[in-house]
């Protein structure tokens, strides 16, 4: 029998509620598809910090490194630490782990309502790709004369020929692997940049992006600044298949594309080490909202598409069509319905029902 350690760290506020779902789900598809899972849970984030100083121990990365995949819940909490320190424990995994590729996919669920008027389950179909270890988040500058009239701040982008490179050559793979399975009709890849007024950064990296696409003639290219793309995000998200965009481009578009899916209870992502040096992570993209924390009440299909993503992620590809599956269904017909979909069922009713459609079929 096939098995699989994961590191599970369910971090803050909603985090442990919906992690625990997903672990619920994810125990389901293993008893079905005859696969085992271990799990290790790790207690890191702002409680930790609160007893200890610092969001995870030293040694956080050696203690992971072994795992088939890491799922991880929220992390933050601004009552307890600071934005910008609780962070560093994501961001430490990201970078050290090399995951690269920040997979966002942006699909809608038929029964599920988008706030967003042109959204329907045929218009969104759609995977953002960030870059995920380097762009505006290269952490690179520092904080000068702080509290003086001569204060100032410096935050230096880095753009690599290789961080470019093999991100965007992930998104021609992923746009014609997408084409060939029938999960989209287009074969394209659209450009978010703001060479406009990047002068530089962005230009480095539309001039990649040129070259990289002379490698795959068969899809279609376009570009689109980032500004305006928010815009045809809401005019025409059916225009969409395969977006790259950098470390920050990606961050926002992904918001504007959780609304597209119906909201932030909808938008999972996978933080990917393509080549499977190290391991991936899996996340749900909302924050840890604590002012809803231990109240049952959010929403856990993100959590449950991330595990969904791992489990294809580890080449249980039955197991992940059966997650999806089951979503759908349950999301179809509308029997359990959390408070951001405008029911008033629990977070664990809604993973149980999920549970339930694996199970049942
Ligand atoms: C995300 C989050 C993170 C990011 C924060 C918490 C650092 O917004 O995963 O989208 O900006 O990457
Ligand atoms: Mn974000």
């Amino acid at each position: 029998m096939k098995s699989y350690d994961i590191a599970v760290i369910p971090g803050d506020g909603v985090g442990r509620e919906v992690a625990a779902e997903g672990e619920k789900v994810l125990n389901a598809v293993a008893q079905k598809h005859g696969f085992k899972i271990g799990t290790e849970t790790f207690d890191w984030g702002c409680d930790y910090y609160l007893k200890h100083g610092r969001m995870m121990p030293d040694d956080m990365l050696d203690t992971l490194r072994d795992f088939d995949a890491i799922f991880l819940g929220c992390i933050g909490d601004a009552n307890k630490v600071p934005d910008h320190i609780s962070l560093v424990l994501l961001l430490t995994i990201r970078k050290g782990f090399d995951q690269y590729v920040n997979l966002r996919p942006i699909n809608l669920y038929p029964g599920v309502s988008s706030p967003v008027k042109t959204a329907t389950p045929e218009t969104v179909n759609m995977v953002v790709v960030r870059e995920n270890t380097e762009g505006e988040y290269a952490a690179n500058g520092g904080i000068f004369k702080m509290g003086t009239p001569d204060g100032f701040a410096l935050q230096t982008a880095i753009f690599t020929q290789k961080g470019c490179e093999r991100v965007m050559r992930f998104a021609f793979e992923l746009a014609a692997g997408r084409m060939e399975s029938g999960d989209s009709k287009q074969a394209r890849v659209t450009n978010c940049t703001k060479s406009n007024a990047l002068n530089y950064s962005m230009v480095f990296w539309d001039r990649v992006f040129d070259q990289v696409s002379r490698d795959y003639p068969e899809i279609k290219t376009d570009m689109a600044l980032v500004d305006a793309l928010t815009m045809w995000f809401v005019k025409n998200p059916g225009a969409f298949d395969v977006i790259v965009a950098s470390n920050l481009f990606g961050d926002i578009i992904t918001d504007l594309g959780a609304m597209l899916q119906g909201g932030m209870g909808f938008a999972a992502g996978a933080n990917l080490n393509p080549e499977k040096m190290f391991p991936s992570m899996f996340e749900p993209i909302h924050g840890s909202a604590p002012k809803y924390a231990g109240k049952g009440i959010v929403n856990p299909v993100a959590a449950i598409e991330s595990v969904r993503m791992i489990v294809e992620h580890l080449g249980e590809t039955e197991a992940a069509h059966d997650i999806e599956r089951a979503i759908g269904s349950v999301l179809k017909s509308g029997s359990v319905r959390t408070r951001d979909m405008g029911g008033d069922r629990s977070t664990s009713e809604m993973g149980d029902v999920i549970r339930k459609a694996i199970l049942s079929t």
